[in-house]
């Protein structure tokens, strides 16, 4: 298949082009390179330098008679939208906005799109949500993921157009970023491996639900073979709280830290966790890899890199 991923030089986007390309599709990548880097894009794929709100996308996927398009770029710091909610909008919105009509316009099969768990049910009313949840993002970057995925559901219903939405809980996992919803795993590995203290804020019993980055991608790929339009929720249906993400990854880095303790974050929401019932029984997908599995592999990559480097 021609498959079109947006973010494909991102740290998920690339991960599931590289599955892809193992697959034998082929892909092309869009990608301004705002967060993500080159090296990441996987050889033999054709690579735009392109910001996702550029009209010229719907000629790419015209030259390349796209069939799928995997839309991963975003705009994804949840701080960042709160400080700038307007560039939130823009990129996250309009930018999808385009990329959807780009595929309209071309007659593409399916849209996948990445949306979040965490931050589109907001403060959770029961534990773990399933996709039933009340819709109550606390945040823009949330309101804007959610828009996306209503826009896919209007399309779905004046033009046909199949889409499947993931709602990612933390994904975590070699090339992550900081800035990201699982920016914690980063930042202590960063900070174990040159030496300085984290820091934990508040008691460090606030749960996420962490989802390593290989099972994402095995369900990308099943969502090429998907033939309904729905919605699921991409997660391990269990809570890890901070302290327990320092413990694993401090183990990793060989003990150099103490366990150390900030002031609490106002407003931080305490818990949240998902359920991936309804994608294990339509696909028989479910989580592979432990947390501590999962976080020792990223710390390794933490620590390769961190080699190369000096
Ligand atoms: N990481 C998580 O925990 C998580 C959780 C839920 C949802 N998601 C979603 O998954 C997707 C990928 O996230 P990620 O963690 O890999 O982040 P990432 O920053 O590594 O990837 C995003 C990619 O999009 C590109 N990009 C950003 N703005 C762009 C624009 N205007 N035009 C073209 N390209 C642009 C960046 O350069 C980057 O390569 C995002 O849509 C994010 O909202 C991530």
């Amino acid at each position: 298949m021609n498959i079109l991923i947006t973010g494909g030089a991102g740290f998920i986007g690339s991960s599931i082009a590289d599955a892809y390309r193992e697959e034998g599709h082929d892909l092309v990548i869009v990608d301004n390179l705002s967060t993500g880097v080159l090296e990441n894009v996987p050889k033999g794929a054709a690579f735009y330098q392109m910001d996702i709100r550029d009209e010229g996308l719907a000629d790419i996927v015209a030259e390349h008679d796209i069939d799928i398009i995997n839309h991963h770029a975003a705009q994804i710091d949840v701080r960042r939208s709160v400080d700038d909610p307007r560039y939130d909008l823009s990129v996250n919105v309009l930018g999808s906005l385009n990329v959807i009509e780009a595929g309209l316009r071309h007659g593409i099969s399916r849209m996948i799109f990445a949306s979040s768990g965490g931050a589109g049910y907001g403060e959770q009313e029961y534990f773990p949500a399933d996709e039933q949840h009340p819709i109550a993002p606390c945040s823009p970057y949330g309101i804007t993921k959610v828009t996306v995925e209503r826009y896919l559901h209007y399309f779905h219903l004046v033009e046909n157009l199949q889409y499947t939405v993931f709602r990612y809980t933390n994904v975590y996992g070699p090339r992550q970023n900081p800035h990201g919803e699982a920016g914690v795993v980063a930042i202590f590995s960063d900070k174990l491996l040159s030496g300085d203290n984290p820091v934990i804020n508040g008691d460090g019993m606030q749960t996420r639900d962490y989802v390593y980055v290989d099972d994402v991608v095995r369900a990308n790929l099943l969502a090429l073979g998907m033939d309904a339009s729905d919605t699921f929720n991409v997660s391990t249906n269990r809570e890890t709280t901070v302290n327990e993400i320092f413990r694993v990854l401090n183990v990793a880095a060989g003990e150099p830290a103490e366990e150390m303790h900030g002031p609490a974050k106002t407003g931080e929401q305490q818990r949240s966790v998902c359920s991936y019932d309804k994608l294990m029984k339509q696909t028989g997908w479910k989580p592979e890899i432990s947390i501590e599995t999962g976080l020792t592999r990223t710390m390794a990559w933490f620590r390769d890199r961190y080699e190369e480097q000096r």
